[in-house]
C-alpha cells in the first residue's frame, strides 16, 4: 500500500551534514529564545505557582525541557552519564500528573535555568561533533529535531499557562496585518479519490505521522477558512447551547454539568461579547477564527450549521493534495518551509489572523489558513496509521491511541514551524478548551 514515490521529500539536503548541523542549531536556539522569554516575563512567584490544575508550574516545564534534552541528546545519542539522576523522576510526565507537580521538590527557578543552560552547553559540544547517520536516532539529525520540537511544544504549553494566568499583561506582540474582508467562496470541493496521507520521507516527522500510505477519500466540501467568532456568535444567539438537538449525549451532559454557554474566556457584556486575552479584556473580533472551544462545541456548531467536522484524512487531503501533480505536498502552499507570508505561526502574534488572511498560504484548491492561526478539531479519534512503529518511545504517541482523544490539525499562532507540518498530528480530550483550538466544517459531496 505504501507508495513512497508519492511522498514529497524535504527541501533540506539530508546528505549535507553541515546543512543538518545548521538546521539543528537554528531550531534549538530559536526554541531556547522562546523558552527564555516565556519564563522571564513574570516574577518568581508566577513561575512556581500553579495557574490552573490543568497545567504544570512554568518552572516544571523549564526543567522538564532540560531533562528531556539531557536524556535524548546527552545520554541516548552521546552516551554520557546522567548529570543529576535524582531529578529524572520529578520531571517524568507519567510519574506525576500535572495537578500534583506544585507539591514536588522542584528545582527553584534559578536552579532550573542553570540546569537547562548546562545541558544546552554540553549539547552544543555534541552537535559540533555529531554524525547524521548510523542509527535511526541520529539519521538526518532526528534526535535534535525531536528535542527542538519538544521544547517548542512546551513553549506552546507555557503560552497556554500564561493565558490561564490571572493578572496583568506580561507578554506583548504586534497584531497580524489587518486583512481585507474575505469575499471568496465559503467552501471548496475536494475531488474524491486516493491520496497519500502521512510521511515516510520527512526526516523530523514524529512516529505518529508515519508511514506514508494511500487513503481513499470520497468527494467532500470543506470551509475555505476556519469558523469565525461572528459565525459562532450566531450559533450562540440562536440558542445553540440550550438546544439538545445539536449535541452528542456526552457533549450535552458536559456543557450542562459545567454550565458552558460560550467559548472559554468569553463574557457577555450587554449586547456584546468580551474576551480576556493574555491579561487584556477586549471586544471579541467577529472576523477572527473562533478560539478556545472544545470538540463538543465544534461538533455541535457543525450540526447546527447543517454540516459536520472533517475527518482527519479529509483535513490532510485538503491541506496536502495537489490535483495538478496528483501528489501530496509538505504544506498547503507546496514544499517550502513556512515563511511569515504563508501562515501565522511561532508566537509572532498572540492571536489568530482574520479569516481569509495569508492568500500565499492557500492550498491548490483554494483552502486558507490550514496551517497556523488555530488548531482545528477533526471528527477523528487518535489512531495509529497502518504500519505504525513507536519511535523512539511509546509514551510520545502510542499510549494515547484510542477513542479517548480527538485529533487536531494544522497548528496555531502559538506553534513554531519546526513543530508544524502538513502531516503533524495533535490530540486531546474532547472537553479541552484551554488549548488554542478552533475548527472548520465540511459536508459530503456527490460521488
Ligand atoms: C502532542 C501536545 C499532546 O503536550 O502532551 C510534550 C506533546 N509530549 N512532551 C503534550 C508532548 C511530550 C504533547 N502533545
Ligand atoms: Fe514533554
Amino acid at each position: 500500500m505504501t507508495e513512497p514515490a508519492l511522498d514529497t521529500g524535504p527541501p533540506v539536503d539530508t546528505t549535507d551534514a553541515e546543512a543538518l548541523r545548521d538546521r539543528a542549531l537554528t531550531t534549538l536556539t530559536t526554541a531556547r529564545e522562546r523558552t527564555t522569554l516565556l519564563t522571564s516575563c513574570v516574577e518568581e512567584p508566577d513561575l512556581t505557582a500553579q495557574h490552573s490544575p490543568l497545567m504544570s508550574p512554568l518552572v516544571w516545564d523549564l526543567a522538564h525541557i532540560g531533562n528531556q534534552e539531557e536524556q535524548w541528546l546527552l545520554r541516548a545519542v552521546a552516551g554520557q552519564e546522567a548529570i543529576r539522576p535524582e531529578i529524572d523522576s520529578l520531571y517524568d510526565a507519567f510519574e506525576h500528573p500535572r495537578s500534583e507537580r506544585p507539591t514536588l521538590p522542584l528545582l527553584p527557578p534559578a536552579e532550573a535555568r542553570l540546569y537547562a543552560a548546562d545541558v544546552r552547553g554540553r549539547v552544543m559540544d555534541v552537535l559540533e561533533r555529531a554524525a547524521f547517520h548510523g542509527t535511526r536516532l541520529t539519521e538526518a539529525g532526528f534526535a535534535f529535531g525531536m528535542i527542538a520540537q519538544h521544547e517548542q511544544q512546551h513553549d506552546e504549553t507555557m503560552l497556554i499557562t500564561h493565558q490561564l494566568r490571572k493578572g496583568p499583561q506580561a507578554l506583548t506582540a504586534p497584531d497580524p496585518e489587518p486583512a481585507p474582508l474575505f469575499t471568496g467562496p465559503a467552501e471548496v470541493l475536494v475531488p474524491g479519490g486516493p491520496f497519500t496521507m502521512g510521511t515516510s520521507s520527512e526526516p523530523w516527522a514524529l512516529d505518529n505521522e508515519r508511514p506514508a500510505h494511500r487513503r481513499e477519500v470520497p468527494p467532500f466540501y470543506i470551509d475555505t477558512t476556519p469558523v469565525t467568532n461572528g459565525a459562532y456568535q450566531a450559533f450562540i444567539e440562536d440558542g445553540g447551547y440550550d438546544d439538545e438537538r445539536w449535541w452528542t449525549a456526552a457533549g450535552w451532559a458536559h456543557i450542562r454539568q459545567h454550565s458552558i454557554q460560550a467559548p472559554l474566556y468569553w463574557r457577555r457584556d450587554g449586547k456584546q461579547w468580551l474576551r480576556r486575552r493574555f491579561g487584556v479584556t477586549e471586544v471579541v473580533p467577529p472576523d477572527e477564527p473562533v478560539l478556545h472551544v472544545c470538540w463538543y462545541e465544534a461538533d455541535a456548531y457543525a450540526r447546527w450549521a447543517g454540516r459536520r467536522l472533517p475527518t482527519e484524512a479529509e483535513w490532510e487531503k485538503a491541506a496536502r493534495y495537489d490535483p495538478a501533480g496528483d501528489r501530496s505536498t509538505r504544506y498547503p502552499w507546496g514544499d517550502a518551509d513556512p515563511a511569515p507570508e504563508h501562515a501565522n505561526l511561532g508566537q509572532r502574534h498572540l492571536r489568530p489572523a482574520p479569516a481569509g488572511s495569508y492568500p500565499k498560504g492557500e492550498s491548490p484548491l483554494g483552502v486558507r489558513q490550514l496551517i497556523g492561526d488555530v488548531w482545528e478539531w477533526t471528527a477523528s479519534d487518535f489512531l495509529p496509521y497502518p504500519g505504525f512503529q513507536a519511535f523512539p518511545y511509546k509514551e510520545y504517541s502510542e499510549v494515547f491511541f484510542g477513542s479517548d482523544h480527538k485529533v487536531l490539525r494544522g497548528g496555531a499562532f502559538a506553534v513554531d514551524a519546526v513543530a508544524c507540518r502538513g502531516t503533524f498530528r495533535n490530540w486531546d480530550y474532547p472537553i479541552r478548551r484551554q488549548i488554542f483550538s478552533g475548527f472548520r466544517t465540511a459536508r459530503s459531496g456527490a460521488v
